[in-house]
């Protein structure tokens, strides 16, 4: 067991099982694989001009704020620049922002317009008494935040940029009654694993197996993520972009947590979200496009998938704590996207000096 996955799938080990059940590797996976990573924006669609949300909620916990001027969209710091207080609880119409301790005020590009008893404060303010703006990006409908970003956002977000172009021109809408979130027990990366690898279709999810062609299924690596792609065995309605006959879904995955799943009536991404040792929560949120194509095929009873999947995913976390369970091994054909996701993890959480 190690944290070096070797690049050479037919040779190589799984990653060491302790990351899923030990507190101070979890740790390390939140600081050295999620601070740096690009994260989706968990809202779907703001409504008013100003949207608090915590970024990962049990791991980064990080209060910020999704604000709207016209067309100007921001994110921002939650956090009042005076003596640290959350300046917003709720969204709101409001025009600006006023810190609910001692008053200071901000307007939407987060600019401090206002600041009661400084009158006699010397060199104040400074730039810092500003609210800070994490790293900010948009593909689509999706949007996205970096505390500290190490990768390009354009270098990371391009295979998105092509999943999306399936819709090109066509309106994808939020649907907050096709979005919902779900609390599991198990690690954030076992449900990642388990994702990447089609390997369990057939064994795990009969009704979705009955409608793919799994002789098809097809796993192609990216640097910074993995696509997956499935063919119908029947007649159900194929993605419109497809250049290869028979596409009926596009899983793409991109590090560490984020899938978005491009279906013929639209997109479903799956943010999962870590919430400590071997706890998880996963978002679902769903963009329509065509509603005339949901409810059929491999985009369409996507509950019972999901529930098999929370199944299988907390049997192999009790798993993962067994003293008696030596660490696997990949299979070639089937778990390049499984295997990738280690060695970008292993590559991530560095030599394992203090084990
Ligand atoms: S903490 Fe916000 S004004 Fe004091
Ligand atoms: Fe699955």
């Amino acid at each position: 067991m190690s944290w070096e996955i070797d690049e050479d799938i037919s040779r190589a080990g799984t990653i060491d099982p302790r990351i899923h059940t030990d507190a101070a590797l979890h740790q390390r996976c939140v600081d050295r694989a999620l601070l740096p990573s690009w994260q989706l924006v968990p809202v779907g669609e703001p409504a008013q001009a100003i949207t608090p949300f915590t970024l990962l909620e049990g791991s980064l916990d990080e209060p910020l704020l999704l604000t709207r001027d016209g067309e100007a969209e921001r994110v921002l710091s939650n956090v009042c620049t005076h003596r640290g207080a959350l300046l917003a609880d709720a969204p709101s119409d409001r025009a600006g922002l006023r810190c609910p301790y001692h008053g200071r005020r901000f307007d939407l590009a987060g600019a401090m317009t206002g600041c009661p008893g400084f009158e006699d404060a010397a060199d104040f303010p400074r730039p810092e008494d500003d609210l800070a703006a994490p790293a900010f990006e948009r593909v689509g409908p999706l949007r996205f935040v970096s505390l500290a970003p190490r990768l390009d956002f354009d270098a990371w977000a391009a295979p998105l940029r092509e999943s999306l172009a399936e819709f090109e021109g066509e309106a994808l809408r939020f649907d907050p009654a096709g979005s919902h979130g779900y609390e599991l027990d198990a690690s954030w990366a076992l449900y990642c694993e388990n994702y990447l690898e089609g390997f369990h279709v057939p064994f795990v999810h009969p009704g979705l197996n009955a409608g793919l062609d799994f002789s098809r299924y097809r796993t192609e690596l990216l640097p910074h993520g993995a696509r997956q792609l499935g063919f119908a065995s029947g007649e159900e309605p194929r993605l419109a972009q497809a250049t290869e006959d028979g596409l009926v879904a596009d899983y793409l995955w991109l590090y560490p947590n984020l899938m978005v799943n491009v279906y013929a009536w639209g997109i479903s991404v799956n943010l999962v979200e870590p919430r400590g040792v071997g706890r998880a929560r996963i978002r679902y949120l769903r963009w329509v496009a065509r509603p005339e194509h949901l409810g059929v095929g491999a985009g369409g009873d996507l509950g019972q998938v999901e529930r098999e999947d929370q199944e299988i995913v907390r049997s192999v976390q009790r798993g993962m704590a067994s003293r008696l369970y030596p660490g696997g091994r990949f299979s070639p054909r089937h778990e390049t996207g499984a295997h990738h996701f280690q060695r970008l993890l292993a590559a991530d959480l560095g030599a394992p000096e203090s084990l």
